[in-house]
């Protein structure tokens, strides 16, 4: 099939020519090139596991950049990379009972969240963040190109007057369960089916569906109940939670996955830590191989 929103070829290696040290800002240009396929002006090499030279060298601030994002240019096999990310209280809540979100963390972890729409093809959220934050989905607080918005509203309860149905800014899928599509479009943005699974739809679905639109590199923005569902069906390969000082004591929680019956059969996955302003990033790997 002929992808919707094509997007330009890349791999994980490329040559880019300079002749200084990157600061931050060509880092990141460098990456978003890297990402999408363009070219950059610095010499920047990543390797197939996600680590980064710099024959010119690199600055403090382009060091941090590459170490946090390298990784996330790496493919392996045709399957689109999937992350994710939740940015929640001590308490493990990301928003209050009465769904309020913004800001639980601090102004470098929002920017952190563009720089992950930025690098990402498609930026993926539940139904209940759009029904409580109308949010845009763009790219706005960092240099880089919107992805594809899309909205999993797996019965179709959201009414077409939220923004990112119809503010153009963007090309924009509701992914719905198959017995659920009652239109082709709402508002601007293309309605697609997927088979259910369970009480839900099947997950690897919505991520072979995105694939089928030339989509590489995944990120599952929220809510709690968004992410648990793409972890519970295997689907995430990194999930990152960003840790604030703040406790909520009550509210919506983070990741929500069936009872353990062992504290032996909890995950440990592999994490990278990140200092972020006031908050901790928590980046795990979430790979069966890893
Ligand atoms: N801190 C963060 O990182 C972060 C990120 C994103 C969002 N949030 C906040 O998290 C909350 C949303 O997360 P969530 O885990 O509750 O849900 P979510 O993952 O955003 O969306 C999925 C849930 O929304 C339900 N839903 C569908 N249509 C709905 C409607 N019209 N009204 C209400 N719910 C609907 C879905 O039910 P069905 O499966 O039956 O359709 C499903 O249970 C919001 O308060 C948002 O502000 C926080």
């Amino acid at each position: 099939m002929e992808p919707a929103f094509p997007l330009p070829r890349s791999g994980p290696d490329a040559f880019l020519a300079a002749a200084e040290p990157l600061d931050e800002a060509a880092a990141w240009a460098s990456l978003c090139a890297l990402a999408h396929g363009g070219r950059a002006a610095a010499r920047l090499r990543v390797d197939p596991c996600g680590t980064w030279t710099s024959e010119g060298g690199a600055d403090k601030g382009a060091s941090e950049l590459l170490d946090l994002y390298a990784c996330f240019l790496v493919r392996r096999g045709a399957r689109p990379t999937v992350f994710a990310h939740l940015g929640q209280s001590l308490d493990g809540r990301i928003a209050t009972e009465s769904g309020e979100s913004t800001y639980i963390t601090c102004p470098a972890n929002v920017d952190h969240m563009h720089r992950m729409r930025a690098l990402a093809d498609a930026v993926v959220v539940g139904a209940g963040t759009v029904r409580h934050d109308d949010p845009r989905l763009t790219v706005r607080r960092v240099p880089g190109r919107h992805p594809l918005r899309v909205v999993i509203d797996t019965e179709r309860r959201l009414a077409d007057h939220y923004a990112v149905f119809r503010d153009g800014q963007a090309p924009t899928l509701v992914v719905c369960a198959a017995d659920r599509q009652d239109r082709e479009r709402m508002g601007e943005a293309e309605v697609a089916p997927v088979a259910r699974r369970g009480e839900t739809i099947d997950y690897e679905a919505v991520v072979a569906l995105l694939a089928g639109r030339g989509c590489r590199r995944i990120f599952v923005e929220g809510g709690g109940i968004t992410v648990s569902r793409f972890l519970a069906q295997g689907c995430l390969d990194r999930l990152q939670v960003a840790v604030a000082p703040m406790i909520l004591g009550s509210g919506r929680p983070a990741l929500q996955l069936p009872p353990l019956t062992a504290l032996s059969q909890a995950l440990r996955p592999p994490t990278r830590i990140f200092r972020m302003g006031a908050d901790v990033l928590f980046d795990c790997d979430m790979r069966p191989s890893a």
